[in-house]
């Protein structure tokens, strides 16, 4: 058993401690952010994550999980120093580290014994060395015996509590071998390849893990593209691809392409360390640009459909970036939602988690209580985000009361003939519904 702090108690760091926890160590969440600390002091959580308050409430009824805003109470006894702050795009698209910083200086300030600093959250190539740098300038009156480890996280979403306790992998990276062999310690328990490398390697892995995803999802996309027009449906093609040991079924769905807090930035960061470094990242950057394009598809086929948005009743079926999350950061409904409400047309929507969060950054649009209040008086229903909820919908009650009966289905979700013989026109992504 050790004594930990995490630092951040957003959607990584809070999971991250949690985990930390319920594996029987002493664990100390500290947020700068106090009525969030008193709000899961009570059990509120500050976001929605699958199992977390059950996961958050038992590790606190144990003893072993405790949540301060105050850092000499989160390190007096840790050994180890977790970063789960947030770190945003920057206008370039470089990674704002300014949180980072303000992180390692409050350490720099308050520790005054041996310890080993780990950086979770997602850092360019290089930043371990800095945080060094930051925590020995610091100290340069009197010098602190610690060491920095990068320790990416790999959570997604919607799973981070499986996530961490079952992971593929744990990477971890440091010039000081000994203090990325204390971090594995941590992990002993779950039983899982630990692969131990130095510190830029480490932080590289992640950028390249996520790049790598992102890169699937619009290739697929792509090829979604390409199946509209000469009337092959891209789910088949996925199935027939995924088969393939070596390529595999996961990201491999075509849709709305991909948002969230992890994939535009991670993308976009890798993509700016490459040109200021004097290379070009030519795959990054087509990447980055089918995904942005697929959205935009999807409103030049339903401007198509409508004949024009103007004076439109359009009604979204989810909020948030994915299922299972009321996280809309970068979710692609933001983005359609505003590109449709610049042309004209009203927008009603409805989330199982996401409304209340979507709401604070969509005020004209109508939040819903359930899909079919959405349909009502709707020139479109469009399947932004594929909750299981949205699986089986009674398409002759949604018919009944929808303007015209135009279902755009984001997600791939349904099956075209299904929806056709409802009596709906029926746009999918790949579906080959073009021909
Ligand atoms: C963040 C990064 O965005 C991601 O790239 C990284 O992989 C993990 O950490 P996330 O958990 O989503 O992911 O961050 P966010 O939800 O923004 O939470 C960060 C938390 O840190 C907030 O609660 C904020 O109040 C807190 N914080 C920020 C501090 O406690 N101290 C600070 O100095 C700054
Ligand atoms: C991702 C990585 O998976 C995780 O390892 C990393 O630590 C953080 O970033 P997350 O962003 O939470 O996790 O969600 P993920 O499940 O990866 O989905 C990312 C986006 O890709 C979502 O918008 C999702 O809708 C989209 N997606 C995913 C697709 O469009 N098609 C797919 O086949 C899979």
């Amino acid at each position: 058993m050790e004594t930990l702090c995490v630092v951040g108690t957003g959607y990584v760091g809070l999971s991250t401690g949690a985990c930390f926890a319920d594996l029987g160590n002493r664990v100390f969440c500290l947020d700068i952010d106090e009525e969030k600390i008193a709000n899961i002091r009570q059990g509120i959580m500050p976001i929605y994550e699958p199992g977390l308050k059950e996961l958050v409430e038992r590790n606190i009824h144990a003893g072993r999980l405790f949540f301060t805003s105050d850092y000499s109470e989160a390190l007096k006894d840790s050994r180890y120093a977790f970063i789960a702050v947030g770190t945003p795009s920057g206008v370039d698209g470089e990674a704002d580290l300014q949180y980072v910083r303000q992180v390692a200086e409050m350490i720099a300030d308050t520790v005054n014994h041996q310890l080993i600093v780990i950086n979770k959250s997602t850092v360019p190539v290089g930043t371990g060395d800095w945080v060094a740098e930051i925590i020995n300038k610091r100290r340069e009156g009197s010098p602190l015996a610690f060491s920095v480890v990068s320790n990416p996280e790999f959570l997604r979403e919607g799973s981070a509590i499986t996530d961490f306790m079952s992971p593929d992998r744990v990477v971890l990276g440091s010039e000081d071998r000994q203090a990325a062999n204390q971090v594995a310690q941590l992990y002993l328990s779950l039983r899982c390849p630990i692969i131990i490398t130095n510190l830029r390697t480490a932080e590289m892995i992640k950028y390249a893990s996520n790049a790598f995803l992102a890169t699937r999802i619009s290739f697929i996309n792509e090829i979604a593209n390409i199946c509209e027009e000469l009337g092959a449906d891209v789910r088949e093609v996925s199935r027939g691809m995924g088969a393939d040991k070596r390529i595999g079924n996961a990201f491999l769905d075509a849709g709305l392409g991909w948002g969230g807090s992890c994939f535009p930035k991670d993308v976009k960061a890798l993509a700016h360390m490459a040109v200021l470094h004097g290379t070009q990242p030519q795959l990054l950057q087509a990447v980055m640009d089918i995904n942005r394009n697929q959205r935009r598809r999807v409103v030049m086929r339903l401007r198509k459909e409508l004949g024009s948005f103007q004076d439109k009743v359009v009604g979204i079926l989810g909020l948030s970036f994915k299922p299972n999350t009321d996280d809309t950061r970068e979710a692609p409904a933001v983005e359609l939602i505003h590109l449709m409400q610049n042309e004209g047309a009203m927008i009603r929507a409805y989330d199982p988690q996401a409304m209340e969060v979507a709401s604070r950054h969509l005020p004209r649009v109508q939040m819903c209580s359930d899909p079919y209040q959405v349909a009502e008086g709707a020139d479109a229903l469009v399947l932004v985000t594929e909750w299981n909820e949205f699986k089986n919908l009674d398409f002759e009650k949604l018919l009944q009361v929808m303007r015209k009966p135009v279902i755009f289905d984001g997600r791939n979700l349904w099956e075209p003939e299904r929806i056709r013989s409802s009596g709906f026109t029926y746009l999918g992504i790949g579906r080959g519904t073009s021909i």
